[in-house]
């Protein structure tokens, strides 16, 4: 096994570049599936959830190769398995990306249902309302959902909730449908804008991309094509929260700062100075103390849930009170215990941290709960006095590439250490 190994207190510096984000390329993967042809993603990061997508096509027939900068090669002609097992749902929530694009091209497919997870409930409904909505039949069987339909129909269909996985689940499987579909209240976040851009290169026809209203008028067949993925906002984010909470200074290349105007609004009301150009960010705190800020995690624009846990630790050292709530999962406090033993002084009632702000934050041995949380214990470790360990980091490798290169790149003493 494998955990990391902090030696904090050193403000970082220096320049990084921005991933892919995770969030455009798993559903992007997925998406793949409904094109004729093969489909060349480029700027693929390099994560664990993103090969466990790729192994989940691979299971299902899908010819996909990755080559050396990690470019993926998707060729979906034949798929002979349109399934995903509950092994693999089970460690990636973001498998039930592929039940809207089998069904769609294929008219079928078996999805296990993803039940619980470490941050909350988190339902598939809406994902299921929509697809019948378009004419499919759907059953819950043995823990899988079991869903067929001749072709999918389109449809006018309001989401309840905004919900980002169920927006493009929806989205994907109107591409092939017969007729007009119209989505309301759909998500806006970039990464849902990503993968309409990527299926109306493949030949999809989209209307409304980026509001809360989505027109699709179904095509008989897409084509592959060739895409770049967007700058990955949350781990641009979480370097950003890392360089304030540090005192730092750092710089951001291949980044896109119009997708985290609410993020860089909090810094800037953190304490930060924040420059930008169209591609990158910079980021000075002038080795101030942050200024706490408070937290209200909302659907893009507003402020990002992916966010909230970094800030709890930014708030955790900062001059002064703060509350953050969070609207969109329950559970999703878990990073807070672990802060506390680092020396935190924070309260949890419901969904709102009450967070007094300490001088320090000393070393500890942590666990990691979430991906979110595991960021968040690695900004607390690079703030506090002493050496933090941070075991179960399979959460920090779904997220995060190379996430010991960037910080060693910007100064800090970070190692991964295996141990038995
Ligand atoms: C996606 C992101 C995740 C991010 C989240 C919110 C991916 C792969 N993951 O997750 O990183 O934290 O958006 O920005 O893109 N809901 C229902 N019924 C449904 C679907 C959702 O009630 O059928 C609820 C959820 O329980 C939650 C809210 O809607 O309270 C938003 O969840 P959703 O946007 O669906 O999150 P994901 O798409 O799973």
């Amino acid at each position: 096994m494998e955990k990391i190994v902090i030696k904090g207190g050193k403000a970082l510096s220096g320049e990084i570049r921005a991933s892919g984000a995770k969030n455009a390329v798993l559903p992007i993967i997925a998406a793949s599936i409904v094109g004729t042809g093969t489909s060349m993603i480029r700027n693929v990061p390099h994560l664990d959830d993103v090969t466990t997508m790729n192994e989940l096509l691979i299971q299902m027939g899908v010819q996909l190769t990755v080559d050396e900068t990690t470019n993926v090669e998707i060729c979906a002609d034949h798929i002979n398995n349109p399934r995903a097992p509950y092994e693999t749902v089970k460690t990636m929530r973001a498998s039930i990306l592929a039940l809207g694009p089998l069904l769609t091209k294929y008219g079928k497919a078996e999805v296990s249902l993803p039940g619980g997870c470490a941050i909350g409930a988190r339902p598939v409904d809406i994902h299921l309302k929509g697809l019948e909505a378009m004419g499919a039949k759907i059953k819950v069987e043995n823990g899988y959902i079991i869903a067929k339909a001749d072709r999918l129909k389109g449809c006018q269909f309001y989401m309840d909730k905004v919900t980002v996985t169920g927006t493009e689940n929806l989205l994907i499987a109107a591409t092939l449908a017969k007729g007009t579909t119209v989505l309301e209240n759909c998500a806006t976040e970039p990464e849902v804008v990503d993968l309409a851009n990527y299926l109306s290169k493949m030949g999809a026809k989209i209307e409304g991309i980026g509001s809360s209203i989505i027109k699709i008028e179904g095509v008989e067949v897409l084509h592959g094509c060739e895409h770049h993925i967007i700058p990955d906002r949350i781990e641009v984010g979480t370097f950003l929260v890392a360089a304030a909470a540090t005192g730092g200074s750092i710089t951001i290349n291949n980044s896109k700062p119009e997708d985290l105007e609410s993020v860089i609004i909090k810094l800037r009301e953190a304490g930060a100075e924040i420059n930008t150009t169209e591609d990158t960010i910079s980021l000075n705190m002038h080795g101030k103390r942050p200024k706490p800020v408070n937290i209200n995690t909302a659907p893009h624009p507003a402020f990002p849930t992916d966010m909230q846990a970094q800030f709890c630790t930014l708030n955790a050292i900062a001059n002064g009170y703060s509350i953050v709530t969070e609207n969109l999962f329950e559970n999703r406090f878990m990073h807070i215990n672990e802060l506390i033993r680092m020396g935190a002084d924070i309260t949890v009632a419901g969904n709102q941290a009450i967070i007094n702000g300490v001088k320090h934050l000393n070393g500890a041995p942590t666990t990691a709960t979430d991906l979110r949380a595991s960021a968040s214990l690695v900004i607390a470790g690079l703030v506090a006095e002493g050496e933090t360990e941070i075991f179960d980091i399979h959460y920090i490798d779904r997220g995060y590439e190379v996430i010991e290169e960037k910080l060693n790149q910007l100064g800090a003493i970070i190692k991964r250490v295996s141990f038995t």
